[in-house]
């Protein structure tokens, strides 16, 4: 039997180049290997969505930026995770063997906190118990994710050994499994990229507005002269070069050194390296932009088959708990 292989993402909208190169090229690189499960988090958006009058129009912009990038719903499980409420009743189960003291000292709830002080719910505090639902409802071993993720990957793995030597061991211990981009910087060349910070480049922006969009990146900052030479090794922008321009990058890097090439000219090439890559999958996404039936007849097959598995698991653990 394949190993399976499970991994979410909030519905924030279209998908960015951090996402792809931190996770997504991941999901699909392990499509012929594993059993793979992918699931669209709506309700952990909840936890810090006020409004969710764009939350539909969301999925659906996440899922066709995950069919275009090559995600296969003959090979994979695509789903919406609200359509399998079942996730809802594990994690209050998974809830009452959670200490509160692991979840407080979860940096990212930390952040969430700082972040959004206005609104520190519940479900913001279990988030990590949710994820942990997730995962151990399809009993997944490999979990795709950018490196912002591994905290709640490491509780995941406490609460799944404590309700193995609890109740019996019925759970492999979930494994973060991450690309050769872990961690892809936004466009101020400081922070993760993210769509909360505004600093991301989406994946199906025109060729237009990428080039727009990457003309505002923060670059080298000791270089303040077209003229200085420039530290391509504190670079954001060098370093997206070695996922896009992987042939050019001692050669930029080179130039950039001796001042032979200007940040703007960078960001240029960068942009244009950028729009090559990501051709095939505008183009697929454009396509498939034009068969709203088919996406939703994806995530409801998705959802279906999730079911099956969920409900099996869900009454596994409820007869392991003594509650039937
Ligand atoms: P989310 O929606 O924030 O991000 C989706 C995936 O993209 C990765 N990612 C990045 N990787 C590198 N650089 C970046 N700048 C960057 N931004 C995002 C994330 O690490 C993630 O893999 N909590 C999760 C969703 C989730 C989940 C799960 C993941 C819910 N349940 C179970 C794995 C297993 C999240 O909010 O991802």
């Amino acid at each position: 039997m394949k190993r399976r292989v499970f991994s979410g993402a909030r519905p924030t909208g279209r998908q960015h180049i951090g996402n792809y190169l931190g996770a997504i090229q991941n999901y699909v690189a392990l499509q012929d290997e594993y059993d793979c499960i992918y699931c669209i988090v709506d309700i952990h958006a909840l936890t810090s969505l006020e409004d969710t009058g764009e939350l539909q129009r969301n999925i659906r912009e996440m899922v066709l930026d995950w069919l275009a990038v090559g995600l296969d719903p003959g090979k994979s499980i695509l789903f919406v995770q609200s359509q399998v409420p079942e996730v809802m009743e594990l994690y209050t189960l998974l809830g009452m063997i959670t200490p509160l003291s692991w979840l407080l000292r979860v940096p990212t709830f930390k952040e969430k906190v700082k972040l959004q002080p206005h609104n520190v719910n519940y479900g913001l505090v279990g988030y990590p118990v949710l994820m942990t639902a997730d995962i151990v409802l399809y009993k997944a071993e490999v979990i795709p994710v950018g490196e912002d993720q591994l905290p709640h990957l490491e509780l995941a793995r406490e609460i799944t050994r404590r309700f193995n030597s609890s109740f019996g061991d019925i759970f492999p211990e979930p494994e973060a499994k991450l690309t050769s981009f872990p961690l892809v910087l936004g466009l101020d060349g400081k922070s993760k990229m993210s769509k909360q910070a505004g600093n991301d480049i989406e994946i199906a922006l025109s060729d237009k507005e990428t080039v727009k969009r990457v003309m505002t990146a923060l670059t080298d900052p000791a270089r303040r002269y077209r003229n200085d030479p420039g530290h391509p090794d504190i670079c954001n922008i060098y370093r997206l070069h070695g996922y896009f321009s992987p042939r050019q990058t001692d050669d930029i890097a080179a130039r950039c050194r001796s001042a032979k090439i200007g940040c703007v000219d960078c960001k240029q090439l960068l942009a244009e390296a950028i729009n090559i890559a990501l051709k095939p999958i505008r183009e697929r996404r454009a396509a498939l932009a034009t068969e709203p039936q088919y996406i939703a007849d994806v995530l409801t097959d998705g959802a279906r088959r999730a079911r099956v598995i969920a409900r099996k698991t869900l009454k596994e653990v409820k007869q392991k708990m003594g509650l039937i």
